[in-house]
């Protein structure tokens, strides 16, 4: 039977950058889900017996809401849903197995590299039949929903067996439970050289990749050690676990120190690898060197030809506006071009759709391509052990190799976490009523050439995104770009983006923030960051 429940709007169900995020005591108030839930299927038309894909990184509360949107899937008509075993999906996974099956959308249950628990973080998020997340105007629609809806309908059912593989019907609905590795690693096995990988660990190639107890255990388990022959013992931490073993499953520099470390020491493997909470993002570092995103994306475009799903060339390259600028330098001599979109994996799902780009990547660890419409953490790595399969070098001559072909991009990110939300409000106001009277000012001795609020013009669709970010550009070609996290779940993170271009191969090997020492302490006196946030020192450097 379908129960109608009367319900009333909560306040900020505002899908942020990536799908609504809020702490998991948030989602556990009564109809909480169920209001977002709806709010989505009322902003969507013509699923009536289509499929929904459905699944999570299994963070804390993953199968409660599972069970919630399935029965809600059913009161709503969906035909079919397709569901993750254990209501695992990796976000890349999900992107996959919407566009394998042509099913109507997705629906992903993550709050990506947020800590988990009971007091962590949780999230939803739609994604559309081409697998990538909902673009603005369908989000935009949802959150006007959340703000009128009075009631919701779900199916009074008992709770769906979600762990044994196979077909249950629930009302008048299908859900069919499957296996949540196997397409995608069907897929993996057409873009790179299995082969010419599995030589190169028979030919004792030694390898670490940390799952981070997050959603890509499972996969990297059947990929590297089962097709791929790694040895085993290469994936660690390789078990979801709800809490992510008390964890921020994010691969960066803090949360993955472990992993750095090793890299760095005699005892280092020759590549390193992680992944984060849903699978998306990933960190690589060769023995003694760390690859930042942005390098790696304009290093995996440089090098694509060498995998087979790419053999073809590339037809454009996309990276996201703070992203540093080492990929337009590769696109340049590829002779293609480089869009720059807002901050948001969604904003490359035209690019992508239309031909235009084949390669995606952020410098918030998110690296993709064609074959997909998410960021794809362990597509990332599996394009390196191409890579290094192919050129026989280490990781470090590779990297080394392309500054000097390309020139180096010197590049860090500070962010300032959990700010007041009215002072980085404050803060960026300020800033964009000064864009104006910036050119021609010198400022420790650099002299600001342009500065300006970003925009986007999607050239597929032609629509406007405004307000993406403050960027103040200099005269020897260095930024500082200024711009909100739209992902955080408390207060409000400032994150400052800085890069210098260093095209002289014998001023590479400087450390990043000695090299951007000045730009630095500029970007905390231009605004102001102490006087209006208190903080004086960035809580996290990437
Ligand atoms: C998610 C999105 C990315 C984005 C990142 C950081 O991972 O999928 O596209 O780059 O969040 O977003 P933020 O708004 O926190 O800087
Ligand atoms: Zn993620």
């Amino acid at each position: 039977m379908i129960r109608v429940v009367a319900t009333t709007p909560f306040e900020g169900q505002k899908p942020g950058t990536s799908g609504l995020r809020k702490k998991v005591p948030v989602f556990q108030q009564p109809h909480y889900v169920e209001n977002f839930v709806q709010a989505i299927f009322d902003s969507l038309e013509g699923f009536a017996g289509q499929t929904l894909v459905l699944g999570g990184d299994g963070r804390y509360f993953n199968r409660e809401a599972i069970q919630t949107v399935l029965k809600m899937a059913a009161a709503a008509g969906f035909g079919r849903v397709a569901v993750g075993k254990g209501g695992i999906l990796s976000t890349p996974a999900t992107s996959c197995v919407i566009r394998k099956r042509k099913a109507f959308g997705g629906i992903i249950l993550s709050a990506s590299h947020n800590a988990g628990g009971p007091q962590g973080d949780f999230g939803i998020k739609y994604n559309i039949g081409a697998g990538g997340p909902a673009p603005e105007h369908i989000t935009d629609a949802i959150f006007a929903r959340t703000k009128t809806i009075s009631e919701y309908r779900i199916l009074e059912a008992p709770d769906v067996d979600i762990d044994t593989l196979g077909e249950v019907g629930l009302g008048e609905m299908v859900v069919e439970v499957f296996d949540p590795v196997a397409d995608y690693a069907e897929l993996m096995r057409t873009l790179v050289d299995f082969d010419a990988i599995r030589a190169l660990f028979q030919n004792g190639f030694t390898m670490r990749f940390d799952a981070m107890h997050a959603v890509t255990g499972p996969y990297a388990h059947a990929i590297l050690e089962g097709m791929l022959g790694a040895a085993p013992g290469t994936v660690v931490n390789g078990t979801p676990e709800p809490d992510f073993a008390g964890h921020h499953p994010d691969p960066n520099l803090v949360y993955a120190k472990d992993l750095y470390d090793l890299l760095m020491s005699d005892a280092a493997p020759d590549l390193g690898a992680a992944s984060d909470g849903d699978g998306d993002r990933n960190l690589i570092i060769g023995r003694g060197q760390f690859v930042t995103p942005s390098d790696s994306l304009a290093m995996i475009a440089a090098n694509a030809h060498l995998a087979p799903g790419y053999s073809g060339g590339i037809a454009g390259i996309a990276r996201s506006m703070p992203t540093s600028g080492a990929a337009d330098r590769v696109a340049e001599k590829l002779g293609i071009t480089c869009y720059e979109t807002p901050t948001g994996w969604k904003f490359f799902g035209n690019l992508l759709d239309a031909g235009l780009a084949t390669i995606c990547g952020e410098e918030s660890a998110g690296t993709g391509s064609n074959h997909v419409r998410e960021k794809d953490g362990l597509w990332a790595v599996l394009m390196w052990l191409n890579i290094l399969a192919a050129r026989r070098e280490s990781v470090a001559d590779i990297v080394r190799g392309h500054w000097v072909t390309y020139g180096r991009n010197y590049y860090t990110r500070h962010d300032f976490e959990e700010v007041d939300a009215a002072a980085a409000d404050g803060l960026m106001n300020a800033l964009r009523e000064r864009l104006a009277t910036l050119p021609g000012q010198v400022f420790s001795g650099l002299t600001v050439e342009k500065a300006d609020d970003f925009s986007y013009h999607d050239p597929v669709d032609g629509s406007v995104t405004t307000k993406q970010g403050v960027r103040v550009f200099f005269t020897d070609g260095s930024r500082i770009v200024y711009r909100l996290s739209g992902t955080g779940t408390a207060g409000a993170t400032l994150r400052v983006y800085i890069e210098r271009f260093e095209p002289d191969a014998g001023r590479h090997a400087q450390e990043t923030q000695a090299a951007l020492a000045d730009l630095v302490a500029l970007s905390r006196s231009l605004p102001d960051i102490p006087g209006r946030t208190g903080r004086t020192e960035p809580d996290v450097i990437t």
